[in-house]
């Protein structure tokens, strides 16, 4: 059976474990200049139908870096822009190539993709959910604090697609998590309860120092999503109060680290001084989303998972 990834909920724990056990190594092989080529002859299709910069490079980068080839398919370039039925590209793509990655506007495109697709589906972000981000962003929390099982990340911000991901990994990695979003901004209702139906620890709150206090990690992400730019200027408005500043760090544990998605909005979501500060990691997290996504290639595309991939 062909695997996917469009939620990080589609893996188990011990799956993850091994995925940024790999994602290490992977990234030790490539500072020493060893190779690894794990994917000689398989090509990724790349499905963009929004921006990117990270996702882009770091899967096209990945699948040199293994020995195979990418493909950046711009949707409004391919006849899906023109009405072609997705179930039909997904059909086609499955007979050229041996995974697909689709950042797409809606969560409901991907998952009708990956129904009519034989070859591994991966989330390259959506409106619900990017999971892709969360494995690298896994792997650079446990770079700085091993397989702690205290930590608490505090989530300042837009209950957004970035942040759904990182709650319903608090089920597979037992972190707690607490968000604080302004009303009407929460993640939604049904990303909390899958996450405490299936045992993750996430508290909601509105009040940004509450859910700071005494935090191992402090994430944030744009207030404007992709999509949402016709609601910029509210959006600018509601969340006034949420931007992470020196003194909201300072509420934070001593240890605590600052993460972010990236791209980020000086002035907005977080200031300078903690973006380009000492307890920032937000190179190293963009960094680890190469080594995170050629574990998660090699998972979904290597011969060992009896996947029904064509080369
Ligand atoms: N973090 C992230 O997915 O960045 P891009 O939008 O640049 O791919
Ligand atoms: N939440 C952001 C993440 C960008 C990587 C967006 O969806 O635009």
């Amino acid at each position: 059976m062909k695997r996917d990834l469009l939620s990080i909920l589609d893996i188990t724990p011990a799956e993850l474990d091994k995925l940024i056990d790999q994602a290490a190594l992977l990234k030790d092989m490539r500072i020493r200049g060893k190779p690894h080529a794990l994917l000689p002859g398989r090509t990724l299709a790349m499905i963009f139908e929004k921006s990117s910069t990270r996702t882009r490079i770091s899967f096209e980068v990945g699948m040199a870096d293994l020995g195979g080839t990418a493909l950046f398919l711009d949707a409004q370039d391919m006849q899906i822009g023109r009405g072609e039925e997705i179930r039909d590209t997904a059909r086609v793509a499955s007979r050229y190539v041996s995974g697909v990655m689709i950042r797409a506007y809606r969560h409901a495109t991907i998952e009708e993709y990956a129904r009519y697709s034989t070859i591994p589906v991966i989330n390259g972000l959506s409106d619900i959910e990017h999971p892709c981000q969360i494995l690298a962003d896994i792997m650079t929390i446990r770079e700085h604090f091993g397989d702690r099982k205290d930590l608490r990340v505090a989530w300042v911000g837009d209950g957004n697609n970035v942040c759904n991901s990182f709650i319903l990994s608090t089920v597979l990695t037992g972190m707690e998590i607490s968000v604080a979003s302004p009303r009407g901004f929460e993640p939604p209702a049904a990303i909390l309860d899958t996450a405490r139906k299936k045992g993750g620890r996430v508290t909601l709150c509105h009040d940004p120092e509450k859910a700071l206090r005494d935090a191992h990690v402090v994430a944030t992400d744009t207030w404007v999503s992709m999509g949402t730019e016709n609601e910029r200027d509210a959006r600018i408005r509601a969340f006034s109060g949420f931007s992470i500043d020196g003194r909201m760090m300072d509420l934070a544990s001593p240890e605590a680290i600052f993460m972010h998605c990236l791209p980020a909005h000086r002035g907005q979501e977080v200031m300078e001084e903690v973006i380009e500060g000492p307890r920032s990691v937000v190179f190293d997290e963009a960094e680890n989303r190469l080594h995170a996504q050629k574990a998660l290639l090699v998972f979904l595309m290597g011969d060992k998972e009896g996947n029904r991939m064509r080369k």
